[in-house]
């Protein structure tokens, strides 16, 4: 099969999977992690096969859609020999979102360019404006509130204790979004990482005088 049919069916097939999704996790999601992925790869003179493939299958195996993250691994690798995509990207694909996927504690490093390029259009569609859109589509969807005057910005914590404690989207700034352009491996992925970061220290600025009534 040529590569742009694959690209064709991977479409497809992650198109309806996520049809019933509304969790910021939507195709949409998807179909801005694979433009920026082509982006960054274009910069970096990365594999644009691997990385639009891996980009496009990047949610597909997580543990959020799947009974476990192992499965969901599964089903892609079966989804990659049924197109019979070549062993050396079938196992370059999978290598991405299986590091991409993972959630026991800190992620391992990226290995390959593919792989870091993949990631860096993750982590930039949950900043800028569309990290300001989606935390606050998450944080309504969860019954939180916007903002709890005096709240103080926390640490990181877990996901369980999160939803137990209830704070605010605009903590959410605080424990993620704010660290991520930190985490960014690509020369390009860091200078739009830049222009993101500095849109939401601006945004959150802004809030603060609103919230406070000032001009
Ligand atoms: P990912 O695996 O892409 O980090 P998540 O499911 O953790 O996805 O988050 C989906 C979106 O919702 C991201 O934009 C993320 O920043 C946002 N989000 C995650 N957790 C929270 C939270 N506790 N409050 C507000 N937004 C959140
Ligand atoms: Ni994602």
């Amino acid at each position: 099969m040529q590569t742009e049919e694959i690209v064709k069916q991977a479409q497809e097939w992650v198109r309806d999977f996520f049809e019933e999704e509304a969790s910021g996790h939507d195709w949409w999601h998807t179909y801005r992690v694979v433009e920026l992925a082509k982006t960054i790869a274009r910069e970096e003179k990365a594999d644009l096969f691997v990385c639009e493939l891996a980009a496009l299958l990047h949610d597909m195996a997580d543990s959020k859609f799947n009974e476990t993250e192992a499965k969901g691994i599964q089903k892609v690798a079966d989804w990659l020999d049924d197109k019979q995509v070549r062993k050396e990207e079938r196992d370059h694909v999978l290598e991405i979102i299986s590091t991409m996927s993972f959630r026991g504690g800190h992620n391992p490093p990226m290995t390959t360019i593919e792989g870091k390029v993949v990631q860096d259009a993750d982590r930039l569609d949950a900043i800028g404006a569309l990290g300001i859109a989606r935390t606050f589509a998450f944080s309504g969807a969860h019954g939180h509130p916007i903002y709890v005057p005096g709240e103080q910005p926390q640490e990181a914590m877990s996901k369980e204790e999160y939803e137990k404690r209830q704070s605010s989207a605009v903590n959410h700034f605080y424990e993620k979004l704010l660290l991520l352009k930190e985490k960014l491996n690509t020369n390009y992925g860091k200078e739009m990482g830049e222009e993101r970061h500095l849109f939401m220290v601006n945004f959150l600025e802004q809030f603060y005088l609103e919230w406070n009534g000032e001009k």
